[in-house]
Protein backbone atom coordinates (compact mmCIF):
# COMPACT_ATOMS: atom_id res chain seq x y z
CA UNK A 1 0.00 0.00 0.00
CA UNK A 2 1.38 3.57 -0.77
CA UNK A 3 1.99 6.10 1.72
CA UNK A 4 -1.05 8.94 0.87
CA UNK A 5 0.85 12.46 1.62
CA UNK A 6 -2.17 14.64 2.83
CA UNK A 7 -2.12 18.53 1.65
CA UNK A 8 -2.00 20.78 5.30
CA UNK A 9 -5.20 21.75 5.63
CA UNK A 10 -6.78 23.51 9.15
CA UNK A 11 -10.02 22.74 10.28
CA UNK A 12 -11.68 23.80 13.35
CA UNK A 13 -15.09 24.31 15.14
CA UNK A 14 -16.75 26.25 17.74
CA UNK A 15 -20.16 25.65 19.86
CA UNK A 16 -23.01 28.64 19.45
CA UNK A 17 -24.05 28.16 22.94
CA UNK A 18 -24.00 30.96 25.60
CA UNK A 19 -21.72 33.55 23.96
CA UNK A 20 -17.84 33.92 23.30
CA UNK A 21 -15.46 34.35 26.32
CA UNK A 22 -12.15 35.36 26.62
CA UNK A 23 -11.19 31.28 26.71
CA UNK A 24 -12.41 31.21 23.30
CA UNK A 25 -10.87 34.18 21.80
CA UNK A 26 -7.40 33.69 23.14
CA UNK A 27 -7.50 29.82 23.07
CA UNK A 28 -8.87 29.57 19.75
CA UNK A 29 -10.30 31.90 17.27
CA UNK A 30 -7.36 34.73 17.48
CA UNK A 31 -5.07 31.81 16.84
CA UNK A 32 -7.45 30.41 13.86
CA UNK A 33 -7.24 34.04 12.23
CA UNK A 34 -3.27 34.17 12.38
CA UNK A 35 -3.47 31.05 10.66
CA UNK A 36 -5.14 32.13 6.86
CA UNK A 37 -3.10 32.38 4.21
CA UNK A 38 0.50 30.65 5.77
CA UNK A 39 1.49 27.47 4.86
CA UNK A 40 -1.93 26.16 4.79
CA UNK A 41 -3.64 24.68 2.12
CA UNK A 42 -7.28 25.70 3.14
CA UNK A 43 -8.19 26.69 6.66
CA UNK A 44 -12.25 25.84 7.54
CA UNK A 45 -14.06 27.17 10.53
CA UNK A 46 -17.39 25.76 11.79
CA UNK A 47 -19.96 26.75 14.51
CA UNK A 48 -20.60 23.59 15.14
CA UNK A 49 -24.61 24.07 15.67
CA UNK A 50 -25.40 20.39 15.59
CA UNK A 51 -23.00 20.01 18.56
CA UNK A 52 -24.83 22.32 20.44
CA UNK A 53 -28.03 20.70 20.72
CA UNK A 54 -26.72 17.96 22.39
CA UNK A 55 -28.11 19.90 25.40
CA UNK A 56 -31.10 21.43 24.62
CA UNK A 57 -31.15 24.83 23.36
CA UNK A 58 -33.90 27.21 22.90
CA UNK A 59 -34.48 27.48 18.97
CA UNK A 60 -34.29 31.25 18.88
CA UNK A 61 -31.32 31.16 21.24
CA UNK A 62 -29.88 28.84 19.05
CA UNK A 63 -30.28 30.90 15.76
CA UNK A 64 -29.02 33.83 17.86
CA UNK A 65 -26.24 32.24 19.17
CA UNK A 66 -24.76 30.70 15.64
CA UNK A 67 -25.32 34.90 14.28
CA UNK A 68 -23.08 36.13 16.96
CA UNK A 69 -20.47 33.39 17.03
CA UNK A 70 -19.84 33.90 13.13
CA UNK A 71 -20.42 37.86 14.16
CA UNK A 72 -17.32 37.05 16.31
CA UNK A 73 -15.01 35.12 14.44
CA UNK A 74 -16.18 37.56 11.32
CA UNK A 75 -15.05 40.33 13.70
CA UNK A 76 -11.79 38.57 14.92
CA UNK A 77 -10.46 38.79 11.45
CA UNK A 78 -11.21 35.42 10.24
CA UNK A 79 -12.16 36.20 6.81
CA UNK A 80 -14.51 34.55 4.40
CA UNK A 81 -12.16 35.24 1.44
CA UNK A 82 -9.31 32.96 2.71
CA UNK A 83 -10.95 30.69 5.15
CA UNK A 84 -14.33 28.59 4.20
CA UNK A 85 -16.83 30.02 7.39
CA UNK A 86 -20.03 28.14 7.79
CA UNK A 87 -22.33 26.42 10.42
CA UNK A 88 -21.92 22.54 10.65
CA UNK A 89 -26.02 21.87 9.75
CA UNK A 90 -25.67 23.21 6.47
CA UNK A 91 -23.27 19.99 5.18
CA UNK A 92 -25.30 17.03 6.06
CA UNK A 93 -22.39 15.24 4.78
CA UNK A 94 -20.93 15.88 8.57
CA UNK A 95 -23.89 13.87 10.18
CA UNK A 96 -23.53 11.07 7.66
CA UNK A 97 -19.67 10.50 8.55
CA UNK A 98 -20.23 10.65 12.04
CA UNK A 99 -23.12 7.53 12.00
CA UNK A 100 -20.17 5.72 9.70
CA UNK A 101 -18.03 6.57 12.59
CA UNK A 102 -20.29 5.40 15.62
CA UNK A 103 -19.53 2.12 13.82
CA UNK A 104 -15.83 2.42 14.32
CA UNK A 105 -15.60 4.16 17.86
CA UNK A 106 -15.50 1.65 20.60
CA UNK A 107 -18.16 2.24 23.77
CA UNK A 108 -14.76 2.02 25.91
CA UNK A 109 -12.85 4.94 24.06
CA UNK A 110 -16.26 6.99 24.22
CA UNK A 111 -16.14 5.81 28.53
CA UNK A 112 -12.93 7.23 28.88
CA UNK A 113 -13.62 10.70 27.30
CA UNK A 114 -13.27 13.49 30.61
CA UNK A 115 -15.52 15.79 29.22
CA UNK A 116 -18.32 13.75 28.73
CA UNK A 117 -17.96 12.44 32.79
CA UNK A 118 -17.58 16.24 33.75
CA UNK A 119 -20.76 17.52 31.87
CA UNK A 120 -23.05 14.51 32.60
CA UNK A 121 -21.43 14.39 36.20
CA UNK A 122 -23.59 12.04 38.77
CA UNK A 123 -26.65 12.23 36.25
CA UNK A 124 -25.18 10.31 32.72
CA UNK A 125 -28.21 8.84 32.70
CA UNK A 126 -30.33 11.88 31.88
CA UNK A 127 -28.28 12.91 29.50
CA UNK A 128 -28.49 12.91 25.72
CA UNK A 129 -27.36 9.72 23.52
CA UNK A 130 -25.64 12.86 21.11
CA UNK A 131 -24.09 14.33 24.14
CA UNK A 132 -22.24 10.99 24.40
CA UNK A 133 -21.82 10.36 20.35
CA UNK A 134 -20.35 13.66 20.48
CA UNK A 135 -17.01 12.98 20.14
CA UNK A 136 -17.03 10.87 17.06
CA UNK A 137 -19.13 14.18 15.41
CA UNK A 138 -16.30 15.85 15.89
CA UNK A 139 -13.86 13.33 14.62
CA UNK A 140 -16.28 13.56 11.05
CA UNK A 141 -16.12 17.36 10.98
CA UNK A 142 -12.09 17.10 10.97
CA UNK A 143 -11.78 13.90 8.60
CA UNK A 144 -14.55 15.17 6.66
CA UNK A 145 -12.26 17.16 5.14
CA UNK A 146 -8.99 15.73 5.40
CA UNK A 147 -8.05 18.39 7.79
CA UNK A 148 -4.64 17.35 9.01
CA UNK A 149 -4.16 19.63 11.67
CA UNK A 150 -6.76 21.18 14.56
CA UNK A 151 -5.99 24.34 16.29
CA UNK A 152 -8.05 24.11 19.77
CA UNK A 153 -7.10 24.37 23.39
CA UNK A 154 -6.19 22.22 25.97
CA UNK A 155 -9.70 20.91 26.68
CA UNK A 156 -10.45 19.42 23.57
CA UNK A 157 -7.19 17.17 23.20
CA UNK A 158 -8.67 14.16 24.31
CA UNK A 159 -11.21 14.23 21.53
CA UNK A 160 -8.29 15.15 19.09
CA UNK A 161 -6.48 12.06 20.25
CA UNK A 162 -10.07 9.94 19.72
CA UNK A 163 -9.97 11.48 15.89
CA UNK A 164 -6.42 9.57 15.36
CA UNK A 165 -7.93 6.57 16.84
CA UNK A 166 -10.83 6.48 14.90
CA UNK A 167 -8.82 7.61 11.40
CA UNK A 168 -6.47 4.68 12.46
CA UNK A 169 -9.11 1.64 13.02
CA UNK A 170 -10.85 2.76 10.13
CA UNK A 171 -7.82 2.59 8.37
CA UNK A 172 -7.11 -0.53 9.79
CA UNK A 173 -10.06 -2.23 9.02
CA UNK A 174 -10.61 -1.61 5.69
CA UNK A 175 -7.31 -2.19 4.85
CA UNK A 176 -6.65 1.46 3.49
CA UNK A 177 -4.98 5.40 4.32
CA UNK A 178 -7.72 7.12 3.14
CA UNK A 179 -7.74 9.24 6.56
CA UNK A 180 -5.17 11.19 7.52
CA UNK A 181 -4.05 10.97 11.15
CA UNK A 182 -4.74 14.46 12.67
CA UNK A 183 -2.80 16.43 14.81
CA UNK A 184 -3.48 18.76 17.23
CA UNK A 185 -2.37 22.57 17.54
CA UNK A 186 -2.10 23.65 20.76
CA UNK A 187 0.71 26.26 21.29
CA UNK A 188 0.78 29.89 22.85
CA UNK A 189 0.26 30.96 26.24
CA UNK A 190 -3.31 31.33 26.89
CA UNK A 191 -4.65 27.61 25.38
CA UNK A 192 -6.00 26.96 28.76
CA UNK A 193 -7.46 30.53 30.08
CA UNK A 194 -8.55 29.97 33.80
CA UNK A 195 -11.59 31.19 35.29
CA UNK A 196 -11.15 34.91 37.34
CA UNK A 197 -12.21 33.94 40.46
CA UNK A 198 -10.82 30.59 40.46
CA UNK A 199 -7.85 29.49 39.31
CA UNK A 200 -7.92 25.94 39.59
CA UNK A 201 -11.25 26.00 37.10
CA UNK A 202 -11.47 26.69 33.13
CA UNK A 203 -12.92 29.74 32.44
CA UNK A 204 -15.96 28.76 30.20
CA UNK A 205 -19.38 29.92 29.61
CA UNK A 206 -21.55 27.95 31.58
CA UNK A 207 -19.45 28.89 34.56
CA UNK A 208 -22.43 30.26 37.73
CA UNK A 209 -20.94 33.74 37.90
CA UNK A 210 -20.42 35.84 35.17
CA UNK A 211 -17.50 37.86 36.85
CA UNK A 212 -15.46 34.39 36.55
CA UNK A 213 -15.02 35.36 32.80
CA UNK A 214 -15.16 38.10 30.39
CA UNK A 215 -17.39 37.83 27.61
CA UNK A 216 -16.49 39.14 23.87
CA UNK A 217 -19.56 41.39 24.27
CA UNK A 218 -18.47 42.88 27.45
CA UNK A 219 -18.24 46.72 27.39
CA UNK A 220 -15.41 48.76 29.06
CA UNK A 221 -16.21 49.46 31.96
CA UNK A 222 -17.51 45.37 32.73
CA UNK A 223 -14.10 44.30 31.72
CA UNK A 224 -11.98 46.48 33.50
CA UNK A 225 -13.96 45.63 36.53
CA UNK A 226 -13.64 42.08 36.18
CA UNK A 227 -10.20 42.16 35.70
CA UNK A 228 -9.59 44.10 39.01
CA UNK A 229 -11.79 41.79 41.15
CA UNK A 230 -10.00 38.62 39.88
CA UNK A 231 -8.73 36.62 42.66
CA UNK A 232 -4.62 36.87 43.03
CA UNK A 233 -2.37 36.55 45.86
CA UNK A 234 -0.91 38.93 47.92
CA UNK A 235 2.54 38.78 46.56
CA UNK A 236 3.61 41.06 44.02
CA UNK A 237 4.78 39.68 40.19
CA UNK A 238 7.92 37.91 40.94
CA UNK A 239 11.44 38.79 38.68
CA UNK A 240 11.09 35.53 36.86
CA UNK A 241 8.67 33.47 35.36
CA UNK A 242 9.40 30.40 36.73
CA UNK A 243 9.04 31.72 40.29
CA UNK A 244 5.05 32.25 39.68
CA UNK A 245 4.94 28.49 40.32
CA UNK A 246 2.05 27.36 42.63
CA UNK A 247 0.36 30.37 41.73
CA UNK A 248 -2.63 29.25 39.15
CA UNK A 249 -4.35 33.08 39.46
CA UNK A 250 -1.17 34.70 39.37
CA UNK A 251 -0.19 33.02 36.42
CA UNK A 252 -3.67 33.02 34.63
CA UNK A 253 -3.44 36.91 34.47
CA UNK A 254 0.26 36.84 32.93
CA UNK A 255 -0.68 34.42 30.35
CA UNK A 256 -4.02 36.53 28.91
CA UNK A 257 -1.72 39.80 29.30
CA UNK A 258 0.88 37.58 27.26
CA UNK A 259 -1.82 36.19 24.71
CA UNK A 260 -3.42 39.79 24.00
CA UNK A 261 0.07 41.66 23.53
CA UNK A 262 1.76 38.92 21.59
CA UNK A 263 4.38 38.59 23.71
CA UNK A 264 5.91 35.87 25.66
CA UNK A 265 4.66 35.07 29.56
CA UNK A 266 8.82 35.56 30.21
CA UNK A 267 8.56 39.21 28.47
CA UNK A 268 5.16 40.16 30.40
CA UNK A 269 7.42 39.12 34.33
CA UNK A 270 10.38 40.80 32.96
CA UNK A 271 8.19 44.22 32.00
CA UNK A 272 6.52 43.97 35.63
CA UNK A 273 9.07 42.06 37.69
CA UNK A 274 8.01 43.33 41.38
CA UNK A 275 5.19 44.85 40.00
CA UNK A 276 2.20 44.49 42.72
CA UNK A 277 -1.72 44.13 41.52
CA UNK A 278 -2.96 47.47 41.84
CA UNK A 279 -0.27 48.03 39.07
CA UNK A 280 -0.93 45.31 36.99
CA UNK A 281 -4.75 44.44 37.26
CA UNK A 282 -5.00 48.09 35.45
CA UNK A 283 -2.85 47.91 32.68
CA UNK A 284 -4.04 44.50 31.74
CA UNK A 285 -7.48 45.68 31.84
CA UNK A 286 -6.84 48.54 29.57
CA UNK A 287 -4.75 46.23 27.13
CA UNK A 288 -8.01 44.05 27.26
CA UNK A 289 -10.07 46.70 26.27
CA UNK A 290 -8.26 47.76 23.50
CA UNK A 291 -8.13 44.60 21.68
CA UNK A 292 -11.22 43.64 22.99
CA UNK A 293 -13.54 46.55 22.38
CA UNK A 294 -12.67 47.00 18.54
CA UNK A 295 -14.20 43.44 18.06
CA UNK A 296 -17.04 43.72 20.44
CA UNK A 297 -17.89 47.07 18.23
CA UNK A 298 -17.78 45.63 14.98
CA UNK A 299 -19.62 42.22 16.09
CA UNK A 300 -22.57 44.59 17.07
CA UNK A 301 -22.50 46.39 13.55
CA UNK A 302 -22.37 43.10 11.74
CA UNK A 303 -25.58 41.59 14.21
CA UNK A 304 -27.49 44.63 13.05
CA UNK A 305 -27.96 43.06 9.57
CA UNK A 306 -28.03 38.97 10.05
CA UNK A 307 -29.19 38.42 6.56
CA UNK A 308 -25.59 39.05 5.53
CA UNK A 309 -24.21 36.75 7.90
CA UNK A 310 -26.52 34.00 6.59
CA UNK A 311 -25.67 35.04 2.96
CA UNK A 312 -21.97 34.69 4.34
CA UNK A 313 -22.50 31.52 6.24
CA UNK A 314 -24.76 29.88 3.16
CA UNK A 315 -21.98 30.58 1.05
CA UNK A 316 -19.28 29.10 3.42
CA UNK A 317 -21.43 26.25 3.59
CA UNK A 318 -21.12 25.70 -0.44
CA UNK A 319 -17.59 25.68 -0.27
CA UNK A 320 -17.46 23.17 2.45
CA UNK A 321 -19.78 20.75 0.65
CA UNK A 322 -17.94 20.64 -2.48
CA UNK A 323 -14.76 19.87 0.10
CA UNK A 324 -17.04 17.32 1.91
CA UNK A 325 -19.50 15.32 -0.49
CA UNK A 326 -16.35 13.21 -2.40
CA UNK A 327 -14.94 12.60 0.86
CA UNK A 328 -17.79 10.86 1.94
CA UNK A 329 -18.41 9.28 -1.59
CA UNK A 330 -15.36 7.72 -1.25
CA UNK A 331 -15.94 6.58 1.95
CA UNK A 332 -19.30 4.73 1.64
CA UNK A 333 -17.42 2.85 -1.59
CA UNK A 334 -14.71 1.99 0.88
CA UNK A 335 -17.29 0.79 3.43
CA UNK A 336 -19.25 -0.79 0.76
CA UNK A 337 -22.45 0.89 0.40
CA UNK A 338 -23.97 0.75 -2.77
CA UNK A 339 -24.70 4.03 -4.62
CA UNK A 340 -26.81 4.29 -7.94
P1 LIG B 1 -15.98 24.92 22.43
O1 LIG B 1 -17.11 25.53 21.67
O2 LIG B 1 -16.22 24.54 23.85
O3 LIG B 1 -14.73 25.88 22.40
C1 LIG B 1 -14.24 26.42 21.17
C2 LIG B 1 -12.73 26.54 21.25
O4 LIG B 1 -12.36 27.38 22.35
C3 LIG B 1 -11.42 26.70 23.17
N1 LIG B 1 -11.61 27.11 24.57
C4 LIG B 1 -10.62 27.52 25.37
N2 LIG B 1 -9.31 27.68 25.15
C5 LIG B 1 -8.55 28.13 26.18
N3 LIG B 1 -9.06 28.40 27.42
C6 LIG B 1 -10.37 28.25 27.68
N4 LIG B 1 -10.86 28.54 28.89
C7 LIG B 1 -11.22 27.79 26.63
N5 LIG B 1 -12.55 27.54 26.53
C8 LIG B 1 -12.77 27.12 25.27
C9 LIG B 1 -11.70 25.23 22.98
O5 LIG B 1 -10.59 24.43 23.31
C10 LIG B 1 -12.04 25.18 21.50
O6 LIG B 1 -10.86 25.09 20.72
N6 LIG B 1 -15.85 20.18 20.80
C11 LIG B 1 -15.49 21.54 20.49
C12 LIG B 1 -16.06 22.04 19.19
C13 LIG B 1 -15.77 21.20 18.00
C14 LIG B 1 -14.52 21.08 17.32
C15 LIG B 1 -14.76 20.22 16.23
C16 LIG B 1 -13.26 21.62 17.55
C17 LIG B 1 -16.66 20.44 17.32
N7 LIG B 1 -16.07 19.85 16.26
C18 LIG B 1 -13.73 19.87 15.35
C19 LIG B 1 -12.24 21.27 16.66
C20 LIG B 1 -12.47 20.39 15.57
C21 LIG B 1 -15.99 22.46 21.59
O7 LIG B 1 -16.90 22.15 22.29
O8 LIG B 1 -15.38 23.68 21.63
Amino acid sequence: MTETTFAPRIFSGIKPSGGLTLGNYLGAIKRWAGMQGGEWDTTIYCVVDLHAITVWQDPEDLRNGTREVAAGLLASGIDPAQSVLFNQSQVHEHVELAWIFNCVARLGWMNRMTQFKEKAGKNAEKQSLGLYAYPSLMAADILLYHATHVPVGEDQKQHVELTRDIAARFNHDYGTDFFPITEPVIDGPATRVMNLRDGTKKMSKSGESDMERINMTDDADTISRKFKKARTDPAPLPDAFEELEGRAEATNLVDIYAALADITPEEVVAEYAGAGWGQFKPALADLAVEKLSPIAGEMRRLMDDPAEIDRLLAHGAEQARALAAPVLARTYEVVGLVRG
